[in-house]
Order: C-alpha cells, then structure tokens, then sequence
C-alpha cells in the first residue's frame, strides 16, 4: 500500500518508536504521578522528558505550559470552551475544520467567520475589519487540511496583540512540518499523531498566559487528594486522569527523531515531492487542482478531483486497483468546501509524509492520469504505472 493519507494521521511512525511504548507497557508501567514506588516514578519521568522534549521542539521555555490531551480536537475544545467568557465575540475563518467550528457554536459566544478566497488563503485585513469591542478571540488554522493553504497566523498576532484580543491557532496541518514557535501565540492545538509521527490518542495544548485558561475535564490529578476543589498548578489541573503515558513516551521518541533530521529539511523534502505532484496534476486536462500554485503558500497537501468522476469514486479506485491510500469527501470541514468551490463533490486530497518516495509520488501521479483518462473517454495506453516499493528518511 502507497499511503498518502497523512493528513489524516501518519504512517509509518519513526523507528524506535513502537518498541518504546510496548517496553513500557510491558517492562516499566507505573501509573505517573500517583504512587513514590519505582514504576510510577520512572513512568513520571518519561512523561516529563517528553514534555521537555516538545517544549524545546515549540521554543518554550516552561514545559508545564503544554497540557497533554488525547487529539488536537480536546486540545481546541479546551482552548476554546476553556476560555470564552459571556458575551465574547470570536472571529475564524472560511477554512476551518470542524474541531474548531463546532465548539466554538457550542461555547454559544457570538462568532464571525470570515471568508477566505477560492484558494483557501485569508486577507488579514477582513479579520481586522470584523473585530469589536467584544472580541475576546480569534481563531485560526495554520494550515488547511484541506488544500494545505498555509494562513497568516503571524500578521493575526501582531493584530491580535495590538487590540489587547487573544489567538488560538490550530496547528494540526502545521505542526512537525512548519518551523512553529508556540509563543508566537497565545494557545497553539494540535495532534501527536499527524505530522508530529506520534501515536493515536495524543495531542497537545500550548499556553502562554496560564491565567486565562479554565479547564473543561475534573478529576483525581495525583496531588492535593484531601481537597475537593481541583488544584491550580499547570498541567495538572488540566490533565485529570491517567494520562496516555505511552503514548506520549512514543511522541517524545518522534519529536526527537524530527529534530534529529532538521524540521526544514523535512519541509523541503516535502516540497519536492508535492511540487513534482501537483506540477503533473495541473497539466491534466481533465484534472482540477484546488489551492495556492505557490508552493512555499502551502504544506504537503494536494486536493483535486477528476472531471466526469466523483471523488469517492476516484479514492476507491486509488485504493481498489492501485493500492494507494488518500482520503475523499469533505475531510470533516464542510465551510472550507464551500470556499474553495466543492461543496456538492468533496475532492480527493493527497497527502505524502515523510516516509513517502519520489517514486511513490511519480507513480500516484501516472495512476490519476491513467484514471482521467479513462473518465474523459480515451483509452489509456496498454502501460501500467509500476507500483514502487520502499520508503525513504528512515
Ligand atoms: N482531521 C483529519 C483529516 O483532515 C482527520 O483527515
């Protein structure tokens, strides 16, 4: 299988990385935080070294401003329903997910979203226009699941900072592919298990001003057990519960292992590979690609659809004779279909990682040919694109 789905979540996980987690649930499992004996503290302090780990990869200098939750979409929920206070006013965006949307019309705070263009990219200036007197927060992706699009989070903070307004920005596209300092922002949500190569079941919360945060989840923290109220202290009262603890020794193990190969150069080799693609795509007659033609304006994603087949079709197709893994459809952010034109079809989105080969690219791509050219009614020639094996930084 060619799996070009990382969007979604990454495969294959760095080396090492499995190993480490069974080890600990098989050799060294103590519950952190929770008891003096040896298991639990040596639990504690790999839990810890983790998170000194990502605070390093995030440029911040307090590791107990990252709370641990199990996905980007606790982490926003968190972020947002953990600070909304009556009467706030948000601001987003046309392109943004679900995970952002949703709790944000649950918080039941008054929201703007402002369009974006049919590329998926925002005017700064119309999220300036939009901000009143009430505006608490503005929220934002990085970078759009959908066409990869990467937003101007950074001119939102220099506005957000001189109007005293607070920004959240979802890092799920960006994070482990985009250098990211969190303190550029006031939260930063994402997955462990995206383009950070960790497990499922882990995500991350940045914070700058611990103040502003409430939390949305009570429970036993391992401290202060004789008192009812939770306790204050960051990041336990955050993460109530047992935490995913091999889980997160497993993200430790895979951000080390990104900062080991450079983020940048991992953002170039990305690059290279989804420029060759998306070069080949927009030469397709019958092929429609959507989002910026500039590729330093987006990350490793590719959306497009065939003319005359619908997307589902197409991702079926991929996976049933081809053996290549994308996802199709709506990618759980219906708005940012609208934006770029697909509400009534979805797109087929291409997502190569990492592991993913030139070779692997170069034959997706003559696969969608020899699929559009099937749809547009020419028989395609007898030549069948070789499927590739292998995978490359490992
Ligand atoms: N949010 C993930 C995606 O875009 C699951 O596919």
């Amino acid at each position: 299988m060619i799996y070009l789905d990382n969007a979604a979540t990454s495969f294959p996980k760095p080396k090492g990385m499995i190993e480490k987690m069974s080890d600990h649930q098989l050799a060294w499992c103590g519950n952190p935080g929770r008891a003096g004996h040896m298991l639990s503290r040596k639990t504690a302090e790999a839990v810890r070294s983790s998170r000194n780990i990502l605070a390093d990869f995030f440029d911040i200098d307090d590791p107990a401003r990252i709370i641990f939750t199990k996905n980007a979409t606790e982490a926003l929920n968190l972020a947002i329903l953990g600070t909304v206070k009556e009467g706030d006013h948000i601001i987003t965006t046309s392109m943004e997910h679900n995970s952002v949307l949703r709790p944000l019309i649950a918080s039941g705070a008054e929201y703007t979203i402002i369009s974006c263009r049919q590329d998926g990219s925002l005017d700064p200036a119309d999220v300036e226009k939009a901000i009143r007197k009430n505006t608490g927060l503005i929220v934002c992706t990085h970078a759009s699941n959908v066409t990869g699009t990467i937003m101007p989070v950074h001119r939102l903070a220099d506005i957000c900072r001189k109007k005293g307004i607070r920004i959240l920005v979802d890092a799920s596209q960006s994070a482990g592919h985009l250098p990211l300092s969190a303190d550029d922002f006031d939260m930063v949500a994402m997955p462990g298990h995206k383009g950070l190569l960790g497990p499922m079941g882990t995500g991350l919360l940045i914070v700058k001003e611990k103040k502003a945060l409430q939390p949305l989840m009570y429970g036993g923290t391992g401290t202060l057990s004789k008192m009812l109220e939770p306790p204050v202290e960051f990041p336990e009262s955050f993460e109530a519960g047992t935490v995913n603890a091999p889980g997160i020794i497993g993200l430790g193990h895979a951000a080390g292992w990104i900062m080991n190969r450079g983020i940048e150069q991992i953002y170039e080799y990305q690059m290279g590979l989804i420029r060759m693609f998306d070069e080949q795509l927009r030469n397709m007659p019958q092929v429609e690609v959507y989002g910026p033609s500039v590729y330093r304006s987006k990350v490793g994603i590719t959306a497009f659809n065939v003319r005359g087949r619908s997307s589902e079709e197409v991702a079926s197709l991929l996976n049933d004779e081809f053996g290549i893994a994308v996802r199709a459809g709506f990618h759980c952010a219906g708005i940012a279909h609208k934006t770029i034109g697909t509400w009534d079809t979805g797109a087929v989105r291409v997502s190569p990682g990492v592991f993913t080969t030139r070779s692997q690219m170069q034959y997706a791509a003559d696969v969608i040919w020899r699929i559009a050219k099937t749809a547009s009614g020419v028989r395609p020639s007898r030549y069948l694109p070789v499927h590739p094996r292998g995978c490359s930084f490992r």
